[in-house]
């Protein structure tokens, strides 16, 4: 990997400071910094060839079309999908596995059976609830252990032919810990016919990505968190799974041909694109792959394992605090709280006074701050530009809170 001084360059925040301090930046699992190359990529569109895509011969939107596509193709590539088309375009996870939802309204029957798991963001529960509101599906929620690890042998018992979909993320938001996505896949096939959703919202960022390997019917994930603009996303869906799909959105692009008695539909990619599309951002979005390619996946991920062994190592030496899910393999995320003080915010105040950006709260996870009978967690979470510096501040830090709070 390339010197860490030389990656932080290219962020140009990173030399921001906070309340008077350098700013430590933690909070990469909400939302990552973007470097220079996807600032200057928006840029770039719109001072010189802002123009809309796939609807005019004009040069400017030939040109937007043609980087649109040429970033959609850099999806493809990143997740080695079989096809472009099977890339679709979205605001992001939330919005992709809601578009899947919508589309199995027209599907489920009632009594069909929908599998996550206790690990999920509320983007993987609601949903789904809302889903089976509609058809009078039911929703199973795989239980997981003390450490944050999914009792997977369930499936050997619920898979069926009544089960529609199964919906879990690769690694939780809460957490950080790794589902075993490969196994549980694995258990679908054998035992059902049901499609499989991966929720790749905090793996993208920090895993090779092959959706053919994994043999997934569909993975959504954010351009957000893994230095891309906000408002962007993809979900992958194999090619025959969409085409069994009815649109999510309805409008412009989307068509084949639309009269008042009857419309047809355009073919995939675009059936389910209505609209114009973040054009800027899904360019940007191009760029924040090819900064991520350029660095390798493998090394910003096995550079994050390090720094993440190293801020567990320093932690674990506090006296008082947990660790959830300290045993179970786990990614980009470290969630703890210090015994006797009830309200994470209050670390992440004092932290934030430190200059040092950290998530408190429930994270969008508020199941899993239930089982452990927790309103929240202080949860530090890395990106490629973090440093064994920044992890010793925030351990001062917490040191710090702790010695205020108590
Ligand atoms: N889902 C994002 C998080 O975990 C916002 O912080």
């Amino acid at each position: 990997m390339q010197d860490i001084q030389t990656i932080r360059s290219l962020f140009p925040i990173l030399q921001e400071k906070v309340n008077g301090q350098n700013l430590v930046y933690l909070d990469n699992a909400a939302t990552s910094q973007k470097p220079l190359v996807v600032l200057e990529t928006l840029q770039h569109y719109y001072q010189h060839f802002n123009a809309n895509v796939h609807r005019g011969i004009h040069t400017l939107s030939q040109l937007a079309t043609d980087a649109m596509e040429d970033a959609r193709k850099k999806l493809q590539r990143f997740i080695n999908a079989k096809h472009d088309y099977e890339v679709l375009f979205t605001k992001g996870t939330t919005e992709g596995i809601n578009l899947v939802a919508y589309a199995l309204t027209d599907i489920l029957c009632k009594d069909d059976e929908i599998i996550i798991s206790y690990l999920e963001h509320h983007s993987n529960i609601v949903p789904w609830q809302l889903l089976c509101q509609r058809t009078g599906a039911k929703l199973r929620v795989i239980p997981m252990t003390e450490e944050g690890v999914l009792q997977i042998d369930v499936l050997g018992e619920w898979l069926s032919e009544k089960t529609k979909l199964v919906s879990i993320n690769q690694v939780s938001n809460a957490l950080g810990v790794i589902n075993p996505i490969n196994e549980i896949i694995k258990k679908v096939r054998a035992q059902s016919n049901a499609w499989v959703l991966i929720d790749g919202a905090q793996s993208a960022p920090h895993f090779e990505i092959d959706v053919q390997a994994m043999d997934c019917d569909f993975f959504a994930f954010s351009g957000h968190k893994m230095y891309g603009p906000t408002g962007t996303g993809i979900l992958y869906g194999k090619e025959a799974v969409l085409n069994q799909l009815n649109p999510f959105h309805g409008g412009g692009e989307m068509i084949d041909r639309c009269t008042f008695e009857k419309t047809t539909y355009a073919g995939l990619p675009f059936r389910f694109e209505a609209g114009t599309p973040n054009i800027a951002g899904n360019i940007a979005l191009g760029a924040a792959v090819d900064f991520m390619n350029e660095i390798g996946v493998r090394n910003i991920g096995q550079h994050e394992s390090k720094l993440l062994d190293y801020a567990q190592r320093q932690i674990l030496e506090i006296e008082g605090l947990r660790i959830y899910g300290e045993k179970a393999a786990r990614a980009g995320v470290l969630s703890f709280n210090l015994e006797g003080i009830g309200i994470a915010s209050d670390v992440g105040m004092i932290l934030d006074k430190l200059g040092i950006a950290v998530r408190t709260g429930h994270h969008c996870a508020q199941p899993i701050m239930e089982y452990f009978g927790i309103a929240g967690t202080v949860r530090i979470s890395f990106a490629v530009y973090n440093t064994f510096e920044e992890i010793d501040r925030v351990i001062e830090g917490i040191r710090k809170a702790q010695k205020m709070l108590r």
